[in-house]
């Protein structure tokens, strides 16, 4: 999938993460938000409570998966795993920015639609994590360098923060996704989210696709809410 701003309708770059417990309460989510989303995430928590079945039966009911797995092992694990996901034809998988695990996913995925989106630096580490993990960079230099190496291996996006979304998509050209989490509407409430942007903000700043969970998932009218995102994006990529 490519970051063809022509090509990608609003709808289809809001991503609602499904992050509930079980898979009976991310169905009843799905059912109400209905036609007002088309992309949904799921991640550890769901996959490990039967989500992978609900995975397939949504994208079976025509809608788009994103597997936020995170995937880092030898080259031999890491493409077995991605030829798997490629087979269920979900849209969406996540490989830590690793250059061989990448190039290893990226073969794997050929041929299939399935976009591998490279995760730069966890959003929740800083300086001192990074140093404490034994790297010689700061955050900054490690996301541009893994923004680089995943166009190199050709990867189909990168995970990042708003903040970071304009010097990535700086580095990396128009031609593939960025993905964001921490979004919010103006007045919204951030939660244990750090920095937050709003929708219009991060489509400015370069994002191609918007990740929400809490302000959606935990509104009282969840459509509603979820329609309004939709509109802020359109507005925003006029
Ligand atoms: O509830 P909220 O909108 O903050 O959820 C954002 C989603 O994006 C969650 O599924 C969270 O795990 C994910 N995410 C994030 N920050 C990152 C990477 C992923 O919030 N750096």
């Amino acid at each position: 999938m490519r970051d063809n701003k022509e090509h990608l309708t609003a709808r289809q770059r809001l991503i609602v993460g499904l992050d509930v417990p079980s898979v009976k309460e991310a169905e009843a989510i799905v059912q109400e938000l209905g036609d007002t989303v088309c992309v949904y995430k799921i991640g550890f928590q769901l996959v490990l409570a039967g989500g992978l079945e609900l995975a397939r039966d949504l994208q079976a009911d025509g809608k788009n998966v994103f597997l936020d797995m995170k995937l880092l092992d030898i080259d031999n694990t890491v493409s077995k795993a991605v030829e798997n996901v490629a087979k269920m034809g979900l849209t969406m998988l996540t490989i830590h920015a690793y250059p061989r695990a990448m190039r290893a996913a990226v073969e794997a995925a050929s041929g299939s639609q399935l976009c591998l989106l490279g995760v730069t630096v966890l959003t929740s580490m800083d300086g001192v994590d990074l140093y404490e993990a034994g790297y010689g960079f700061t955050p900054e230099e490690l996301v541009k360098k893994r923004a680089r190496d995943a166009q190199m291996a050709g990867m189909g996006g990168i995970v990042a923060s708003a903040q970071e979304a304009s010097s990535i998509r700086e580095i990396i050209g128009l031609d593939m996704a960025i993905v964001t989490p921490g979004i919010r509407l103006a007045g919204g409430d951030a939660g244990d989210q750090k920095r937050v942007m709003t929708p219009r903000k991060a489509i400015s700043a370069g994002a191609s696709h918007l990740v929400v969970a809490r302000p959606i998932i935990q509104s009282d009218d969840k459509a509603a809410t979820a329609e309004q995102f939709v509109q802020e994006i359109k507005q925003a990529s006029n």
